[in-house]
């Protein structure tokens, strides 16, 4: 059995990060949510007060950070580091995902993260899910799957989400960063969201994550 790349692309909240911790886990494979990256980096500008539009501060901001991965031995998750605090919870908040989009749009931004992932997948064994991963990170990559859902769906999935961590949160305030991200996302200069053209279309609106699996294993064992 040969080790390979799978890259995991689509919009916010579409259920790639469900389908990517999925297959990770059957097939014992390193799961890389490149998202979190780009939240860390966002909430270093935030707290650091960087000017977006400033390529020197932003420049010298990167210069100074460290990202990382780390296996929480307790839950079995991967948890985002940065400059080795745990941000991963500070990360998921409204105030983060207001602004990544803004953040992954910047074109040093992009190039920093990027590298990063690239070398992370150098050893193979590899599923990394985000919205530039078959494209440009990972272009050679053995298996792509670009993952969408009804833009209801998506929605509301967040909003469960993220009421669980704070119940005044409001299904209008999601949909709408939901539909800012997408956009910004989608129409971006460097790197925008596009279905590589090698790309397996899986729609997971009907999906259970148990049907998603089975699925996704199943595409992925013809490959392997
Ligand atoms: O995956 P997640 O929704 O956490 O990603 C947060 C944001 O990070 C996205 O809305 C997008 O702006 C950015 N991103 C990106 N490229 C990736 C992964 C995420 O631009 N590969």
């Amino acid at each position: 059995e040969k080790k390979i790349v799978i890259a995991i692309d689509g919009l916010s909240s579409c259920g790639k990060s469900t389908i990517a911790r999925q297959l990770a886990k059957e097939l014992n494979y390193l799961y890389v949510d490149s998202g979190a990256m780009y939240r860390a980096i966002t909430l270093y500008f935030l707290r650091n007060n960087i000017d977006f539009n400033n390529k020197e501060q932003i420049l010298n901001a990167l210069d100074g950070m460290d990202l990382d991965f780390r296996l929480n031995e307790q839950t079995g998750k991967v948890e985002m580091f940065m400059n080795n605090e745990n941000v991963e919870y500070l990360i998921r908040e409204m105030i983060v995902a207001d602004k990544v989009s803004e953040v992954a749009a910047i074109p040093e931004v992009r190039e920093f993260a990027v590298k990063q992932q690239q070398k992370m997948g150098a050893k193979k064994g590899i599923i990394m899910d985000g919205r530039d991963i078959g494209t440009t990170v990972f272009p050679d990559a053995e298996l792509k799957l670009f993952v969408t859902a009804d833009n209801a769906v998506r929605v509301e999935r967040r909003f469960k989400e993220l009421y669980q961590k704070n119940p005044n949160i409001t299904i209008e305030e999601v949909a709408h960063n939901i539909e800012m991200r997408d956009y910004i996302d989608a129409n971006r200069e460097v790197s925008p969201l596009r279905k590589a053209s090698d790309a397996i279309e899986i729609d997971t609106t009907n999906l259970t994550p148990e049907e998603q699996l089975q699925k996704v294993l199943k595409i992925a064992q013809n490959v392997i």
